[in-house]
């Protein structure tokens, strides 16, 4: 593994950083450094924590042309005793390569991939918020930056974690939900798994649409009998039907979410039943009308848990849930978030502590 260079001009900048805004909204504060490390030559060659600062790209850098692109988000939290813990970063270490493979870029090793998130977060510590749903948000990302117009792989690359203190993105506020019927967003056999920035692309026309009609969050169906139920944009999806917990099987053309595992092993343990199977859209929405759909939710680590209120259909149909803060969408959402925050044991390795730094 390498070793991770720290440059004295990022310390003396992080140290006197200070954010004093109780709205932190997502996203909107970076920690004033960032991880870099550079990819040539067949290896990863090193590895620095840097200033935040613009990137210099040659404008013929394939990322710019042809998406070759990689991402993840994950957080950090402060525990009651004032240590910090990132949530199970390993499933993101290990999906970020999932993702590598299938775009033809480079892996990271995973040991490398965590202590690059450690070192930004060890100096970024005073920036993690204290109060309950707030976090220190990561993003690790991969760009091809080789120079050229031909398609094809890139053989160089860059990859950057930058983190931002956050607060909770949706507050547990309900979501409407638009049912895209038309556009599709990922076919089986395409990069749907892959958390990779075309599919993120490829749903903004949706997004605009559902904004435009009053809605929140566009909702996928599978791209062959558009019947079936993916994902949202950003987030995973849950319908309770009946009194068990259905979740859409996994696929390859869906994000196999850190948060979705957890809601799926804190439910089992809960001796709550959860299903994961094809779930069709007729199917919740009929629930929906004869009340045997109870409580429909979307998760995602920025998210967490967003309950849905209702459903918008192509013919201006709205399907409203009965209970939109339904009962076992927040009893998840509150053990989830108690466990996040060490107010709750954790099953073992899902809290990941983060050393104590002194500079
Ligand atoms: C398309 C998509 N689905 C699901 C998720 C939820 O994944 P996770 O719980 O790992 O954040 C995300 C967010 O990363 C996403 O972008």
């Amino acid at each position: 593994m390498k070793k991770v260079e720290i440059h004295p001009d990022a310390v003396e900048r992080v140290k006197k950083f200070t954010i004093n805004d109780t709205q932190l909204g997502f996203g909107k504060y970076m920690s004033p450094i960032m991880i870099q490390a550079i990819y040539a030559n067949g290896e990863w060659q090193r590895f620095d924590l840097l200033p935040y600062a613009p990137l210099q790209l040659d404008p013929c850098s394939k990322v710019l042309h042809y998406g070759q692109e990689i991402f993840e988000g994950m957080k950090v939290f402060r525990h009651p005793d004032d240590s910090i813990h990132m949530f199970r970063p390993e499933m993101n270490a290990r999906r970020f390569n999932q993702s590598a493979r299938r775009m033809a870029m480079p892996e990271i090793p995973e040991d490398q991939f965590l202590e690059a998130c450690e070192v930004i977060c060890a100096y970024s510590k005073h920036l993690v918020p204290k109060r309950l749903g707030e976090s220190l948000y990561l993003r690790p990302f991969m760009i091809a930056t080789e120079v050229g117009m031909g398609i094809k792989p890139s053989n160089q690359f860059l990859f950057i974690i930058v983190a931002s203190p956050s607060g909770s993105y949706f507050a547990g506020e309900s979501v409407k939900v638009y049912i895209e019927r038309e556009d599709i967003r990922c076919a089986p056999g395409g990069v749907g798994f892959a958390k990779t920035g075309g599919n993120y692309a490829a749903s903004l026309n949706s997004y605009a649409k559902t904004i435009k009609l009053g809605c929140d969050q566009t909702m996928w169906l599978d791209s062959v009998e558009h019947k079936y139920i993916e994902e949202m944009s950003g987030m995973n999806f849950f319908a309770v039907i009946d009194g068990k917990i259905v979740t859409p099987a996994l696929t390859d053309t869906i994000l196999d979410g850190v948060t979705r595992r957890s809601i799926i092993d804190i439910a089992t343990g809960e001796k709550l039943t959860v299903e994961q199977r094809r779930l069709s859209i007729d199917e919740v929405l009929k629930g929906v009308q004869d009340g045997s759909c109870t409580e429909a939710f979307m998760c995602g680590t920025a998210a967490v848990i967003a309950p849905v209120a209702s459903f918008l259909d192509k013919d201006g149909q709205v399907y409203t849930l009965r209970d939109a803060q339904g009962k076992i969408s927040m009893q998840l959402r509150e053990k989830l978030i108690a466990i996040q925050a060490g107010r709750m044991d954790a099953p073992a390795g899902w809290v990941y502590p983060i050393r104590e730094l002194s500079f």
